[in-house]
């Protein structure tokens, strides 16, 4: 069987560090390129930490372009107090030998889905979906070649977590998850409702670091800087790992469960701005436009994450 072809969209991130190293760690998938998107930070370090990380795996081949610097319609809000500064505080920020790929992230998108075989290509946004939304108003021919399109973000039951109401990578650019969840597109969605029943618990985390792989052993690092904020928040044992169930999703999605439902993205009302409405009980006759998943197998899931971390 030959690697699934995917494109990670990304704004990392140390959750979104996780996802990238599972991918380039499992042979099951050909991460055919990054495209950086404005998010937990800055679009100049999101795509700089792209690089980073890929530097860290020893993946400088695989490309990195630059996508949108800000939300469709409004002002970037970013999340330096979960992430620090860097935005993947943790590790050891260095400028990667490898540069940015020539050329926008929405035209690599859009270039990548016309040449492959439709359908062979998944789509894996891990921050705001702006860079998506762009791709599909600017060549709306790519829908139908999307083999799927497998994405972080969203929450119903669990609320939000920048908002009562709102996920941040909704919450971000609204607009664009309101294109994107209107488009017809395969989408696989992972709310708040799994990613906060993924905890880098400190048993989790020491196993990971445990594995003697120089990459899970940073990986670690960036999970004791980036569980702090949540264990506060929530009061938990580690952090919620969200990006890194997109990943395991393609890997394993035996792993998972959830229900084909309508989602429907608030964009107008000041209080509840970016927020998903899952219609999970069915209680509307709108299209159901989204998998949306709401339970995982947590041990098989750091099971997963671990072991194949401790392969780079
Ligand atoms: O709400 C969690 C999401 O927002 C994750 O993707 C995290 O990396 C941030 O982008
Ligand atoms: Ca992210």
């Amino acid at each position: 069987m030959p690697p699934r072809k995917i494109i990670i969209d990304t704004d990392p991130g140390q959750d979104d560090a996780g996802a990238i190293m599972l991918a380039v760690a499992s042979p099951e998938l050909e991460v055919l390129g990054l495209t950086a998107v404005a998010g937990n930070v800055p679009l100049e370090l999101t795509a700089r930490n792209a690089r980073l990380i890929l530097d860290i795996c020893g993946r400088g081949d695989i490309p990195v372009h630059a996508g949108a610097d800000a939300p469709l319609k409004r002002k970037l809000v970013t999340a330096e107090e979960v992430h620090g500064k860097s935005g993947i505080d943790g590790v050891e920020i260095y400028e990667p030998p490898t540069p940015l790929t020539n050329g926008h992230a929405v035209d690599f998108i859009v270039e990548t889905l016309r040449r492959e075989e439709a359908g062979s290509v998944t789509l894996c946004p891990l921050g705001p979906l702006t860079n998506i939304a762009l791709a599909l108003e600017k060549a709306p021919d790519i829908v139908g070649r999307i083999g799927a399109i497998v994405l972080m973000g969203g929450g119903f039951f669990e609320g939000g977590n920048v908002t009562p109401a709102a996920e941040f990578n909704i919450y971000v650019d609204p607009e664009a998850a309101k294109i994107v969840f209107a488009s017809g597109g395969p989408i696989t969605m992972m709310p708040l409702d799994v990613t906060h029943k993924a905890l880098t618990r400190k048993d989790r985390v020491a196993r990971l670091r445990a594995g003697g792989g120089k990459p899970a052993s940073i990986m670690a690092d960036m999970l004791d800087y980036f569980e702090r904020f949540d264990e506060k928040k929530y009061g938990t044992d580690g952090g919620p790992l969200h990006d890194p169930t997109v990943i395991a999703y393609l890997l394993k999605p035996e792993l998972f469960s959830g229900r084909e439902c309508n989602v429907e993205i608030e964009t107008s009302s000041e209080l509840t701005l970016g927020m998903t409405v899952i219609d999970w009980w069915h209680v509307t006759d709108r299209k159901k436009n989204a998998l949306v998943i709401r339970d995982i197998d947590d041990e098989g899931f750091f099971d997963l994450f671990i072991e194949r971390l401790n392969r780079l």
